[in-house]
């Protein structure tokens, strides 16, 4: 079961069956559900589900990011090594090794690791390019060449020399394909030679099998050789006329592929480099013109225009006459007519006689494509022998044995189209070879490591491609060697040959025969993959060889240089040229010289791989890179290394690998018996017994050893790990705990503090309040006590006084009783007496007139008369009294009426407030200064005019003294009272501002305190005070507390002290009396606040109330109301101060 975390790297295979599908590398990005989520190298999401698991494997740690020596891929396979080169491709590390196989693939960008080529200073090397093409074999050579003739420091004509023959073949067999804009359509191999010293001394050039059908033929987007393009481009207008030629798309050899330019090549400019290369390679001005001529003649040839014709039944043609065949004719200095015929009929010589036979249009067509092919193939040839010519410097006898030299292979790698003929034949023969080659010199490599470590090798077999060489070349009746001799049997065909194939080798299991009788390919199966070959035009391409009439028409050509080139060909004579050798004879000798020159040498591997098809950067094709791969032999080496022991490590690498492996085992270089230790680890994880060697200075394991190795090292990197993280984790947190766990104690430290200390705080107030409610519940029955006493005192006293009074008014009543019935009865004798005196008075009349009368009258009438008039005088008397009583009446009710009223006026209860108010009127109303409104009151008038003058007026001269008082006084002046007497600065005079501290000094704070209550209400209630602002609910709700009541509370109070500091600090008065420490002085306020936390009472409660109101003009003396006061209820708390408190008195009354 495979146990994977998030970020582990795995080997994905999806089994699609592709031929080129290879597991993908991936890493975990999810693994939490059952599912697996994985992202691939190209960045593709998989979800892998339980159940194909399978699909999945573990990477090997050195896939992971890559190795520089692939060699060291735990993951050993296809998988590992495309993914080792994709890493490395995206790192732009683009050179990768197997030893010897050194990787290079194109990047499309100029890079290549210098550092890589050290391989290459290896004298006496050969190194061997192989690839697809556009792989970038011939770029590889390039810059082996330059970086060799950069590090033999010395730049030489002959270097020089070597490195100017690469523009000169790139442009005579280079061409732009599909697949690469600068193809070698030739193989090459460079030997450089080099001195004692390391100079590049000369070099030679070995080309192979040149793609001559390009030159007549092209496809779609492709370019026949880049000379013809350049001449165009390059040469002036003059040569061209004398050449007549024109532009590019003129030509059917050059515009067949309808691609006259390639991008990124500047045609003209080629020419140039061409034109110095030439120069500098000893190519003479004539040498030059001449092959102009030739390539100029081939184009011409290439225009010639075809009419067919039928003579005597049988298909022939003619050649059009035109300015073409001319051109063509006179450049190669022949008879045009000759070139007509010579390219229109054949001439066969049978049984001694000369026989022409007309060509058909077809078959004329393909004997001047053949005759062009022949003079370029020849001009190639020629070229690159006049190079050697110019580099080769053939070594003397004696210096042979000292001479060193790097031969550098570029050659096509193995090739497999959808249709292959002769030429991939050839060429999959050569990279047999090579493969071969290659294979063999692994293995010997293999076996010398293991002789040199003294390794048991007996038992590592492997296989090669031995019998697919065998079958092709080397065995008798191989397949070349069919081919030959069926190009050389005159009535051979392509068909006879593909029989004669078949029924050589059908049952060679390398060969594919074909299915059916009418198929003309057969199959190879070669070392990279099985190829089907077209036999079709085999034997032709095999044979290679000119027609006769060609070579008698260059025979007859006055060009010597056309003349040079065919030189061997002229030279033959038709029955040798018969028998000349064929192309794949030819091919297979300078192969089989290849190989030998190549066994002589130190080889080394330069695979080319690219990464895609399109020439673009940083794409990178899987599919194309895998076919790649295997068809590069690589798993080639990787199979004989897995035969033998693919792992091996040396000492010093092993120990410090695997040392954790076990405890204690220091350091490689502190080792003295490395080898010992080795064999001591291995023993140890490995076991004895196992298939392990240890040689001289490597261990060598197999590939499960390895893993073994990998996975003990794993757990124990992990364990070791995981133990410092334990411990450096454990010490972070603990230190962090430690921290934590203080900052947590002191949090606690003061949040406990801070706790106990409100809570004692509040204990503290409850306690304070406890008391308070206790001391003042027991004043309360304390105060209970003495009222119940007092009152019934006070009832007693008063039964005793009522008595008292009723029995002294009784005796009163009694007494007025007595008198005032005295008085009714004196009253009453006097009227009486009064009533009798004037009736004797009123008879005494009567009597007297009677008299008088008398004497006038007769006594009788006399009296009668006289009564007459008594009775008038007794009516008067009785109407008086009767007058008299209606008066009194009238007065005795007058006086009960008043009586009554008094008596009703009495039962009516006093209003003093509006008596006090009735009384003293005059000095105004409360809520204002005073005098300032309404009518002043009789004889007050001069007050109110007199008002400012008033302010600080000596009241006694405003008040004269009452005079009654005859004592001499000037001896006890108020002024001199005052001044004795009086505290501060405060004098005699009536001020009308509060007093700082009492006119009088005071033991007690308490009396202090009320003596400047005094004074304000004093100060008040004249008017020269305004009163309070303030109103409360309280203050105008029922329960005004009586005056008196305050007064009594204030008393014996003790907590004055500090209020009165404060209301004296207020001024910055300092009293003498009272000690004032060295407090700094808070303000008022401030204390009031205090004042207030500390007693509860209302009246601070008012204070509270109205600084948080803002009342700024308090006169901060808690005796005093903070309400407006009605004038009595000043007069009584004056005088009630008066009477409570004795001490106050006098000072009450000096400020009276
Ligand atoms: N190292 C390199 N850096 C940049 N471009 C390269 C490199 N190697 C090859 N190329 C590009 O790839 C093209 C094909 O290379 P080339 O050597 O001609 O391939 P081959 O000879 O294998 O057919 C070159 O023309 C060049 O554009
Ligand atoms: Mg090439």
């Amino acid at each position: 079961v495979l146990f994977l975390v998030q970020g582990d790297y795995v080997w994905m295979d999806l089994k699609t069956g592709r031929e080129f599908d290879v597991p993908i590398g991936a890493v975990v990005k999810l693994c939490d559900s059952g599912q697996i989520q994985v992202v691939d190298d190209e960045g593709n999401e998989h979800w892998i589900s339980p159940q194909n698991a399978s699909h999945i494997k573990p990477m090997h740690p050195t896939s992971i990011h890559g190795v520089e020596d692939m060699i060291r891929l735990g993951d050993l396979n296809e998988a590992g090594i495309l993914r080792n080169l994709l890493i490395r491709y995206r790192e732009h590390l683009i050179y990768v090794s197997v030893h010897p196989l050194a990787f290079y693939y194109t990047t499309h960008c100029p890079y290549w690791t210098h550092g890589c080529v050290g391989g290459f200073t290896n004298l006496n090397s050969c190194h061997l390019c192989s690839g697809e093409s556009g792989a970038g074999k011939t770029e590889s050579t390039k810059l082996i060449l330059q970086f060799l003739a950069a590090i033999s420091g010395q730049h030489s004509w002959i270097e020089q020399q070597v490195l100017e023959a690469n523009p000169i073949l790139e442009a005579f067999g280079n061409a732009k394909t599909i697949r690469n804009d600068n193809s070698s359509r030739f193989g090459k191999y460079i030997d450089i030679h080099f001195n004692k010293r390391g100079a590049i001394e000369g070099a030679k050039i070995e080309q192979y099998l040149l793609e001559k059908s390009r030159v007549c033929r092209q496809a779609q987007d492709e370019r026949n050789y880049h000379v013809f393009y350049c001449m165009l481009r390059g040469m002036t207008m003059e040569q061209k006329k004398k050449l007549g030629l024109g532009k590019a798309t003129d030509y059917n050899y050059l515009a067949m592929g309808n691609c006259t330019t390639c991008d990124g090549r500047d045609d003209s400019k080629e020419y140039a480099n061409i034109r110095s290369a030439m120069k500098v390679l000893m190519f003479t001005d004539t040498e030059n013109w001449e092959i102009s001529k030739l390539l100029a003649a081939i184009l011409h040839m290439g225009n010639l225009q075809y009419e067919a014709r039928t003579y005597d039944n049988l298909d022939a043609c003619e050649v059009v006459q035109s300015a073409s065949l001319i051109t063509a004719a006179s450049l190669l200095e022949v008879d045009p007519q000759d070139v007509m015929n010579c390219l229109t009929s054949r001439t066969i010589i049978t049984r001694g006689e000369t026989v022409s036979t007309p060509l058909s249009m077809e078959q004329a067509l393909d004997v001047r494509d053949a005759f062009v092919k022949g003079i370029y193939g020849r001009l190639f040839v020629w070229i690159v022998e006049k190079i050697n010519a110019a580099i080769y410097r053939p070594p003397s006898q004696e210096l042979k044995s000292i001479r060193r030299s790097i031969g550098l292979l570029d050659i096509f790698g193995f090739e497999n189209f959808t249709v292959n003929s002769f030429e991939q034949l050839c060429i999959n023969f050569a990279n047999e070879n090579l493969q071969q080659f290659f294979v063999r010199h692994v293995f010997k490599l293999e076996q010398e490591e293991y002789n040199l470590e003294n390794i048991n090798w007996q038992h590592i077999e492997f296989t090669d491609n031995q019998d697919a060489l065998d079958m092709i070349a080397i065995k008798p009746m191989n397949i070349i060697s069919l081919i030959d001799e069926e190009s050389k049997f005159p009535k051979g065909t392509d068909a006879t040959m593909l029989h004669k194939l078949n029924s050589q080798h059908k049952l060679n299991t390398n060969y594919i025969p074909p299915k059916n009788n009418y198929e003309t390919q057969f199959g190879i199966n070669h070392f990279a993959g099985i190829v089907y070959y077209e036999t079709k035009g085999f034997l032709e391409k095999n044979r290679d060889t000119l027609h006769g009439d060609i070579i008698q028409l260059v025979h007859s050509s006055k060009n010597k240089f056309i003349k040079q080139i065919f030189q061997a060909d002229v030279a033959m004579g038709a029955e040798t040229r018969k028998r000349s050798p064929t192309l794949s004879s030819q091919f297979k000798r300078s192969l089989e010289l290849l190989m030998r020159t190549l066994s002589v040498c130190q080889p080394f591997f330069v695979r080319c791989i690219k990464p895609n098809e399109y020439k673009k950067p940083m794409l990178f094709d899987r599919e194309l890179c895998v076919r790649q791969l295997r068809y590069s032999g690589m798993m080639e080496t990787i199979r004989i290394r897995r035969a033998g022991y693919p792992i091996r490590y040396t000492f010093v690498e092993f120990v410090d690998r695997y040392r954790v492996l076990m405890p204690g085992v220091k350091p490689a270089y502190k080792q003295g018996d490395l080898r010992g230790t080795c064999q001591r680890i291995a023993e140890a994880v490995l076991g004895k017994d196992d298939d392990w060697q240890i040689g001289k200075t490597k261990i060598f394991l197999k590939d499960h050893h390895d893993m073994l190795l990998e996975i003990e090292r794993d757990k124990a990197i992990t364990d070791k790990v995981i133990l410092i993280q334990k411990v450096v984790r454990g010490f972070k947190d603990r230190s962090n705990f430690l921290k934590v766990r203080n900052s947590v104690l002191m949090i606690q430290r003061y949040w406990r503090g801070h706790n106990c200390r409100k809570n004692y705080g509040a204990m503290r107030i409850g306690f304070l309040r406890l008391q308070a409610l206790y001391r003042s519940r027991k004043l309360h029955k304390q105060y209970h006590m003495a009222r119940r006493r007092i009152i019934e005192f006070q009832a007693r006293c008063r039964g005793y006084l009522v008595r008292r009074a009723f029995r002294h008014r009784l005796w009163a009543v009694l007494t007025v009783q007595a008198y005032a019935r005295g008085m009714i009865a004196r009253r009453l004798y006097k009227r009486l007496r009064g009533e009798y005196h004037r009736r004797l008075e009123a008879e005494k009349l009567r009597l007297a007139e009677e008299e008088r009368l008398r004497k006038e009258m007769s006594a009788k009438k006399a009296k009668e008369e006289a009564e007459k008039k008594h009775q008038v005088r007794l009516a008067q008397l009785a109407r008086e009294d009767a007058e008299r009583e209606v008066k009194e009446k009238e007065e005795a009710r007058r006086k009960k009426e008043l009586l009554e009223k008094m008596e009703k006026a009495r039962n009516e209860p006093v209003n003093d407030s509006d008596m006090v108010d009735k009384m003293f009127g005059f000095l105004g109303t409360t809520s204002s200064l005073p005098g300032q409104e309404g009518q002043a009151p009789n004889g007050f008038e001069d007050l109110e005019r007199a008002q400012k003058e008033l302010e600080e007026e000596d009241l006694d001269a405003a008040l004269p003294l009452p005079e009654e008082e005859e004592e001499d006084l000037s001896e006890y002046k108020f002024a001199k009272f005052a001044a004795t007497y009086f505290q501060g600065t405060t004098t005699h005079t009536y001020i009308r501002r509060p007093l700082k501290q009492p006119l009088l000094y005071h033991e007690d704070e308490g009396d202090q305190l009320a003596a400047l209550a005094v004074w304000i209400t004093i100060l008040r209630f004249m008017g020269d005070l305004p009163e309070p602002k303030y109103h409360t609910a309280m203050s105008d709700g029922g329960e005004k507390i009586p005056v008196m009541t305050k007064i009594y509370e204030t008393l014996g109070k003790k907590t004055y002290k500090k209020e009165l500091q404060a209301l004296q600090g207020e001024g910055e008065v300092i009293d003498t009396s009272t000690h004032i420490d060295g407090h700094k002085k808070n303000s008022v306020r401030h204390k009031l606040v205090s004042l207030t936390l500390k007693k509860k009472s209302k009246l601070t409660e008012e204070v509270t109330k109205r600084l948080h109101d803002g009342e700024s003009t308090l006169q901060g003396n808690s005796m005093l109301e903070d309400r407006p006061t009605s004038n009595l209820e000043k007069l009584h708390f004056i005088i009630g101060n008066g009477i409570l408190r004795p001490a106050l008195r006098l000072d009450i009354r000096t400020k009276a």
